[in-house]
């Protein structure tokens, strides 16, 4: 099982519409995925087809340990698993402060689940809730538009993920940087990312999400938009992604 934290404490980078297009990809090649909506705006369930009902379990009561996370997982038309949250995850915040191993609920919660992936899309801020997606990783995917703040929030990114592997998580690596909505004509976009290459090399994913409208009608049909328009260059995007990922991994496998 490889668990993937989809992070940046950047609001609006794509870190949910990669989280749910990518989970689609990847159960597409075959695989056993779970899509963890770690956000209280629920954007990742809603995005994955799921209804938000206030009775549903949800991600809160797992971490809260009042189901189990079998209990709370559920099937979507898609192909792979969401454990989903609502405006209810707001308040853990405060409530897993007082619990122990505060920090440790949802990797405790994942221990022998049955899946080959699982994907953390966590909330645009360094909270609890993000140190519990951070805690439980294998590995963060950070999102980025490639523009002019970028690079400073990615700094501060850096930061809070050696303090992670210090206190709370050793083995948590960066898998990769994911340059999302890009725009090969703006020479800005071109700079930054060439700036981003050269500090991170090949952690930079060679795959690159462009903007595409499709990847942002797609959640309002409650579809990833592999369902809802496979030949569309978004949708092209994260197939490519997934694609490199795995390959990757193999790579990475070979080698050790
Ligand atoms: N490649 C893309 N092309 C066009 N629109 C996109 C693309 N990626 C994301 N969007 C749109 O940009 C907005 C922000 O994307 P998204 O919700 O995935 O970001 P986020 O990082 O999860 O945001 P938040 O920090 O609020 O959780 C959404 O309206 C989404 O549909
Ligand atoms: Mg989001």
């Amino acid at each position: 099982m490889k668990i993937l934290a989809i992070t940046n404490q950047k609001g609006g980078v794509g870190k949910t519409t990669t989280a749910v297009n990518l989970a689609a990809s990847l159960a597409q090649s075959g695989l056993r995925v779970l899509l963890i909506d770690l956000d209280p705006q629920g954007n990742a369930t809603t995005g994955a087809g799921i209804f938000k009902r206030e009775a549903l379990p949800t991600v809160y009561q797992v971490l809260l340990g009042q189901v189990s996370l079998a209990e709370a997982c559920l099937k979507t038309d898609f192909g792979f698993a969401v454990l989903p949250a609502n405006r209810e995850l707001a308040g853990a915040e405060v409530e897993v402060v007082e619990l122990e191993r505060r920090e440790y609920r949802l990797r405790d919660a994942l221990e022998n689940a049955p899946y080959d992936f699982v994907l953390i899309d966590c909330p645009p801020a360094l909270n609890m809730l993000t140190v519990n997606g951070l805690v439980a990783a294998d590995a963060v995917v950070i999102p980025m538009q490639c523009e002019y703040y970028a690079l400073e929030g990615l700094s501060d990114l850096v930061d809070t993920l050696k303090k992670v592997r210090a206190h709370l998580n050793p083995r948590l690596e960066i898998e990769g940087l994911l340059r999302t909505m890009y725009n090969p004509q703006s020479t800005l976009t071109q700079q930054v990312s060439g700036e981003l290459e050269r500090h991170f090399g090949d952690k930079v994913y060679r795959t690159l999400i462009p903007r595409n409208v499709r990847l942002a009608e797609a959640p309002s049909y409650g579809k990833p938009v592999l369902a809802f328009d496979k030949n569309s260059r978004g949708a092209q995007a994260y197939v490519a992604l997934a694609e490199e990922m795995l390959r990757r991994q193999a790579q990475n496998e070979e080698r050790t």
